[in-house]
């Protein structure tokens, strides 16, 4: 089971991570590389004999460096990367047990939330053909309805005993007038099936009933509630009445509704459950950022009985330990842990001691430089430029961007992050912003068709504010 989930990424090596990464941040090579090794030793622990898996436990990571030079954005980009269960939380989201909020164990759970949407994804894949069989089989009776027999009540009654379970009356029992119909029907029946077939009914209207529950959205804050609230929806799912609404729909739509509910009941529901939460403990990875944040400083004393709290709570958790989800105990040995955080005020060090060890693989995230902006602005997919042009594009206007301007953008994020606070690739946001301001109101109003950004443009638009230290607090 497991070996047919190992999609994608996992089949990808180190140096094929850091490629894909590569597409979309500039520079940070460390953490990709530390990153793309625990992510392929997930795949080479699968592949050693049962004995030495069990000895095997991740390296977990932690991602050091300031705000805003990629941590969270490698996390992201790995995510969408890979095809193993996972997920990012912000350490700052939980509370120690016991306290309003959110107890740490929910990440568990959140993961395999996460596994059981990958596994019933690719269950869904293996079952399509039969779905799509039986869909078609469906639409074709909705289509042309089975013929009635009018069978003599009598008859019924003498027939009745035998054919009590089967419900359907054979041949031998039909009149020939009734054999007639019954052949013309299933003529009829092929030329349906050939014409569905062909497409040439897609834009016929059937009507499709489909089945919903309104359940109440259950919302307590109510400590240690987390693991209940889930309890709680599934009792109510289960008593809540279904209600059923008739729909007409096109037969396109109705194909796609009865290939999912086909598709649902051919799924083995334990089955994919149980696929899931092995998958979770085995190569899922979750990914906690702001980790610096539950560091409990010396200064403020009343937050941090929480903060430290939730330090405690995390390491059995990271050490390995059983957690109870809805879909049974999973074990959190294997699970990779990535954590980032900026320690801006703080240490790794200050950490509570076991949490630390739990961390042995550390990296740091290099702070950007000019060059760095430079690449930004151009290079990933998706870069800020590209999307800015895009944006444009939609109302006729060609957006050029010339290496002088890119070079003098990223002059001004440079100087304004060195004498301001540094808030590292986030300043080109505010930055590209003030540049296109005037051109974003105006450019449904304007005749023209190309636009060219220089570096005389980005001076006249950003120099002032730059200069102006009041100004550049409000507006980069
Ligand atoms: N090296 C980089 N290459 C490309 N884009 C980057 C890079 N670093 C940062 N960015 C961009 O800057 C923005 C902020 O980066 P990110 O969220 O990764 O910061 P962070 O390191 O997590 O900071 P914080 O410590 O404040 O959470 C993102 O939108 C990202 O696209
Ligand atoms: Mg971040």
């Amino acid at each position: 089971m497991l070996a047919s989930q190992q999609t994608r990424t996992m089949e990808l090596t180190p140096r094929q991570i850091v490629a894909e990464l590569d597409k979309y941040i500039v520079g940070q090579d460390d953490a990709k590389r530390s990153v793309a090794v625990a992510v392929r030793n997930r795949w080479r622990r699968q592949r050693v004999d049962d004995a030495m898996r069990k000895e095997i436990s991740p390296k977990n990571i932690m991602m050091i460096g300031p705000t805003g030079v990629g941590k969270t954005e490698i996390a992201r980009r790995l995510a969408a990367l890979t095809g193993a269960p996972f997920i990012k939380v912000e350490a700052t989201k939980y509370t120690e047990v016991g306290y309003y909020g959110r107890d740490v164990e929910s990440m568990v759970r959140e993961l395999v939330e996460n596994a059981l949407g990958i596994v019933r994804t690719a269950e869904r894949g293996n079952v399509k053909d039969e779905a799509i069989r039986r869909a078609n089989e469906r639409l074709i009776d909705m289509l042309l309805p089975p013929v009635s027999h009018k069978v003599s009540k009598k008859q019924q009654e003498e027939d009745s005993e035998e054919d009590e379970e089967s419900g359907e009356i054979n041949a031998a029992q039909l009149s020939d007038d009734e054999l007639v119909k019954e052949n013309r029907h299933s003529r009829n029946r092929d030329k349906i099936q050939k014409m569905l077939e062909k497409g040439l009914m897609e834009n016929r209207t059937v009507s499709i009933v489909s089945e919903t529950r309104s359940i109440p959205m259950i919302m307590s804050n109510m400590p240690g509630m987390d693991a209940m609230e889930s309890d709680l929806q599934e009792m109510f799912e289960k008593i809540t009445p279904k209600s059923r609404t008739k729909r007409e729909v096109t037969v396109k739509e109705a194909r796609a509704f009865l290939v999912e509910q086909e598709s649902d009941r051919l799924l083995n529901k334990e089955k994919i459950q149980s696929a899931a939460v092995e998958l979770a403990e085995n190569l899922g990875i979750i990914f906690i950022d702001e980790i610096d944040k539950i560091v409990a400083s010396e200064k403020q004393h009343g937050a941090d009985v929480s903060r430290q709290g939730v330090q405690r709570d995390l390491l059995p958790i990271v050490e390995g330990t059983t957690i109870q989800t809805k879909y049974g105990y999973v074990k959190t040995d294997h699970v990779l842990f990535i954590a980032a955080g900026a320690f801006h005020r703080s240490n790794p060090s200050d950490l509570m001691p076991e949490l630390q060890g739990r961390f042995p693989i550390r990296v740091e995230l290099q702070d950007l430089t000019k060059e760095d902006f430079i690449r930004i602005l151009t290079e990933p997919d998706g870069s800020l430029t590209k999307q800015y042009q895009a944006l444009m594009h939609t109302e006729g206007i060609d957006l050029l961007f010339k290496p002088d301007a890119v070079d003098a953008l990223a002059g001004y994020a440079y100087a304004t992050n060195q004498r301001m606070q540094n808030i590292g690739a986030r300043r080109l946001y505010t930055i590209m912003e003030r540049l296109l301001e005037e051109l974003s109101f105006d450019a449904p109003d304007i005749n023209k068709k190309k636009v060219v950004v220089d570096a005389k443009y980005v001076k006249e638009r950003i120099d002032d504010v730059c200069k102006d230290e009041d100004l550049s607090k409000f507006i980069l």
